[in-house]
């Protein structure tokens, strides 16, 4: 399975900042990287076009990722961008359902369900971010809870019309606090999940990627990208820092 390793720039940088990175980031990958790693990054709405018209231009083997889609397709919906509107832009991934928009913009399983349908329907491959709060892992209910948001996630979801996929197991506990799951915990939740979702009709083993994502950094990152069971990593903080994300990509031995 290729590894992928998604760089979510969050509420960070204007587009001409993004373009720099996105630049640093270019020259400093190793060649031919993307042809074993598939590497994304995650800006905001506004850097995505100047971002797109920079990865077309000069033919970089950098993917783009938008960090939200509308769970509307067009209208009266002031603010929102559909999954239409990112595929004109070339936007190949899109993560969805990240406990930041589930916390502060109280997303339900609902929501999140319908902007995975409308990504999938514009052959945008979302990535579906799943994890527990510290709370529910010390009551020993975060499996539970894992699956029941896996399964509204993929509710309705037709193996006919998935082509690719990717789960991203993010511990709430995790993000941004330096935090980071041990190696045993990520992968007794992503087993799970992979034999959770291997028992739905639209499963395609070949496609679909587990990754983890959660204080990931050049300390860390060698455990968990070497890992059999883990295809990934969604980097949020380090992935800032040009050189710490290429360092996160480079800790993957090939
Ligand atoms: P940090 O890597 O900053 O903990 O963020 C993780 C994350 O939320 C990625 O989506």
């Amino acid at each position: 399975m290729k590894k992928i390793v998604i760089g979510n720039w969050k509420l960070n940088l204007d587009h001409l900042e993004a373009i720099q990175l996105l630049q640093k980031l270019n020259y400093t990958i190793e060649e031919n990287k993307e042809e074993k790693i598939d590497i994304v990054v995650s800006p905001s709405h506004t850097s995505l076009r100047s971002i797109q018209t920079i990865i077309d231009t000069d033919k970089l083997n950098i993917k783009l990722s938008a960090q939200d889609v509308s769970q509307f397709n067009e209208g009266a919906y002031t603010g929102e961008v559909s999954s239409q509107q990112l595929s004109k832009l070339n936007v190949k991934y899109c993560i969805v359902g990240h406990s930041e928009r589930r916390t502060e913009f109280v997303e339900s399983d609902e929501t999140i369900n319908k902007k995975i349908h409308n990504l999938i329907d514009k052959d945008i491959t979302p990535v579906i971010c799943f994890g527990e709060t510290l709370e529910q892992r010390n009551s020993n209910k975060y499996l539970e809870h894992i699956t029941s948001q896996i399964n509204s996630a993929v509710k309705g979801l037709r193996k006919d019309k998935v082509d690719n996929l990717v789960f991203a197991y993010e511990p709430i506990w995790a993000i941004g606090t330096g935090e980071v799951a041990s190696i045993i915990d990520a992968v007794e939740v992503i087993s799970m999940v992979k034999e959770n979702v291997s028992e739905k009709a639209f499963y395609n083993n070949e496609k679909i990627r587990f990754i983890y994502g959660g204080s990931v950094t050049p300390d860390n990152s060698e455990e968990i990208l070497n890992s059999e069971i883990i295809d990934g990593a969604l980097v949020g903080g380090a992935s800032l820092n040009v050189d710490k994300f290429v360092t996160i990509i480079n800790s993957i031995n090939l």
